[in-house]
Order: structure tokens, then sequence, then C-alpha cells
């Protein structure tokens, strides 16, 4: 009894003092430099500045992240780690690990996290018992996304199989547009492959050979179709696409340049940000041959501990990320969807009603993986080891066969 009430007082007062008092800054070290994205964080940022609290702003550029993990681990080595860093699945458990991150453990206690967060989810922002990451979104990368006019002038039905998107692509390229809009960048080319590997070999397959690294099945046929497949989808990008960010692969499927981007639900934020609207002016669907599976990452907000407990600006920004009505702000207009499962769909749009309907549906009938391109499948020695062989072979470096070898030799190198 006199513990809990010491934690309630405790817990009270770390959110009271953040009004109360004028609070310090916090400084947030994240990736979110696109149109898009930057919208979003505005929502944050205008949450976190109506409770009196700064926002010192410390980005990265980089999808994906990689650039911000390096520069993390600079900061934190200089012993001046940022008070709190976006961050991603094993990253979360890594710097747990290290015990680097505070315990929100009394805040998460005293506002029910453990009933409102899916397990998928709390698998990586608690660790030995304790919450140390506040997820603010269900972000997911087996989408594609169409240009609407593009695909009704050329009578083109989202593709439902691979063998129709194919017939799809060969349509548009035939026509004279860029059929598919890629960044040539190791992440983008790893997400790519998130969703080609789910298309090829179901969710069993994808957990064998990401989550289990099982030798056989990453050195097996069905992962040699995979990279067949990821071969021709290199056929039908432009000849500009190396190093391409993939806001601006967005932006040519925004303008009618391209007909296809495959990519996370990030970047529907692009679409609204240039105000566009599902279903008029832009079409999101599972990459074939995915639909009712679910490839799935959080964002979480890690907090660095300053001290041996959890600052009173941190414990605010955590409550403000977890709160229902933030959660829907900032996901209608980042992309992504509330990590939290009590938060209503009626804000959001047709893509994201569906994306709701898909990760609940996914997760009810074993159909829910974590993304391996972002991070929620194996730690990052193993993920960047992966990136190699995919960017490698999507560049023509290897054949499928080689690659096949190249990454059961990763896997065993970095196992
Ligand atoms: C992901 C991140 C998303 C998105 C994307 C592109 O790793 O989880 O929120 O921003 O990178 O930068």
């Amino acid at each position: 009894m006199r513990k809990f009430t010491t934690m309630m007082t405790a817990a009270a007062a770390l959110l009271a003092a953040g009004t109360a008092t004028k609070a310090a800054d916090v400084e947030v070290l994240h990736w979110w430099t696109s149109g898009g994205e930057a919208a979003a964080l505005n929502v944050l940022k205008e949450d976190l500045e109506s409770q009196g609290i700064g926002w010192q702003d410390m980005p990265v550029a980089g999808g994906g992240g990689t650039q911000a993990m390096t520069v993390l681990r600079a900061r934190v080595t200089s012993g001046n780690p940022p008070t709190a860093v976006q961050m991603l699945g094993f990253d979360i458990t890594d710097w747990a690990q290290e015990g680097a991150l505070a315990d929100l453990n009394i805040l998460a206690g005293m506002e029910g996290w453990d009933d409102v967060v899916p397990e998928a989810l709390q698998k990586f922002s608690k660790y030995d018992g304790k919450w140390v990451a506040a997820p603010v979104n269900v972000h997911s990368t087996n989408w594609v996304w169409a240009n609407k006019a593009v695909l009704d002038e050329l009578g083109i039905a989202p593709p439902q199989t691979w063998d129709e998107f194919v017939a799809a692509l060969e349509k548009v390229k035939a026509s004279g547009k860029t059929a598919i809009a890629h960044g040539g960048q190791a992440w983008q080319e790893a997400t790519v492959f998130d969703a080609v590997v789910l298309s090829t070999g179901g969710p069993e397959f994808y957990n064998k050979v990401f989550v289990d690294l099982d030798e056989e099945a990453l050195g097996s046929d069905t992962m040699k179709q995979a990279f067949d497949r990821m071969a021709v989808i290199r056929s039908y990008v432009d000849d500009n696409f190396s190093g391409r960010d993939w806001n601006l692969s967005s932006a040519m499927v925004i303008n009618g340049d391209a007909a296809f981007q495959m990519m996370g639900d990030w970047a529907k934020g692009e679409f609204l940000n240039a105000g566009k609207q599902p279903d008029t002016d832009f079409l999101c669907f599972r990459f074939p041959g995915t639909e009712g599976k679910v490839t799935f990452l959080s964002d979480q907000f890690a907090l660095f501990a300053q001290g041996p407990e959890v600052g009173k600006e941190q414990a605010a920004l955590a409550a403000a990320i977890m709160s229902p009505n933030f959660q829907s702000a900032f996901n209608v207009v980042k992309g992504s969807v509330p990590a939290r499962t009590d938060v209503s769909d009626e804000a959001f749009d047709a893509c994201g009603k569906k994306g709701i309907a898909d990760l609940k549906a996914a997760a009810a009938s074993g159909n829910l993986v974590g993304s391996m391109a972002h991070g929620h499948a194996n730690p990052a020695a193993i993920k960047n080891a992966m990136y190699d062989v995919i960017t490698a072979h999507f560049n023509g470096e290897y054949d499928s066969e080689t690659a096949v070898e190249e990454l059961v030799n990763a896997v065993q190198i970095n196992k």
C-alpha cells in the first residue's frame, strides 16, 4: 500500500510539475524530414507547446533511420544523449540492454498502457518487464500507392496477384510512363523485399527466413523466386532511380509521372500533404498476394536516462504521445495507424480505415509479421547484412542464385 501511494504521488507530481513551473525543452532526435513527416511532427510539437514544453529539434535526414542511429551512437558515446529518440524495434532492445533508457513503468501503470498496446508492440516497448519506450503508431510496409488517373486512363484495376501486377506494369511501360517510382537506397529495396518475400512464401516462410533465420528456408527455391521477382521489379523502374529519396518517388506518382510506388504507409503522408485524396487522386492497396497480411513496424520514442528517475518533461512527452486524442490526430496526418487499440477510426480516411482493419484482422489470424527492413524481425547486424545482399542484387551485382548464397552467408556470419 505504501509503495503504491508513493508511486501515485510521484506520478501525479511528474505530470503536474510539467505544467506548473516553466518546463525545460525536450530535445528530440528523429528522421522525419519529408513534407508529410514534418506535418505530422508539428502535431506533437504543438501538443507539447500547449503544455508549456519547448521542442528542440534534432532532425537527421535519411528515411528508415540508419543515419539517425549512427548520429545517436556518437551523441551517447560523447556523453550527451538527447532527451528522446524516434526508434524502431530491435534498436530499442539494444539500447535498453545497455541500460541507457529511462524506466516509464510508473506512468505506464498509471495510464494502463498494458491494456491498450498490442503484444506485438510491447515486445519492443518493454525490456526486462519495464516500459522503456512509448509507441506512437503502427506503420506497415506491404502497400502499393497508385495514381488513379493514370490507372483509369489505361484501364488498369488494382492488381491482386503477381501476374496481374506484371501485366499492369507492362501496360504502363508500353504507354511511355514510368511503371514503378523507386528510390535506389538499400532500406528502400529492403522495404520492397518485405512484401515480395511475404507474397512469394507467405507469413510462415517470412518468419522462418527473417525471424528464425532458418538456413534451409534462406537457401530455398522460394527465396530464389523472391529474388527473381525483385529483378522483374527492377526492370520497371526508371533510369534515374539510384539514390532517390522515397518522398521524391511519391512525388512522381502524385504528379502522374509514374503509376505505382511500393512503400510503407508513410508515403500516404506525402499524398495528403500535397492535398491529394484517397480514391479520388490516388489508390492504396496491399502488395499483390499479401491482402489480409501485414508487415508491421512501430515508431516509438525511447527516453534516454538523464538521471535515476524519468524527467518530468520526458514523462510529459510520453504521456502526450500515448494520449488517445493525440494518437488519432498524429496518425491521420502521418499515414500510419494508432498504436493504441482503443482509438476510433472515425477521423481516418479510407486508407487509414483499411490499415486499422487490416492490422486487427492480421493480428487475429496469425498474418501479422514484423518488418525486416525496419528492424522488427531481427537485430541490426543481421538486418544490415541482409540490406547489403538485397541492394547488391537489385543493382545487378548478383544474379538470384548468387544472392541466395550470399544471403545464407551473411546470416551465418552475423548470427
Ligand atoms: C521509417 C519510419 C517511418 C517513416 C520512414 C521513412 O523507418 O518508421 O515513420 O518515416 O522510415 O522515413
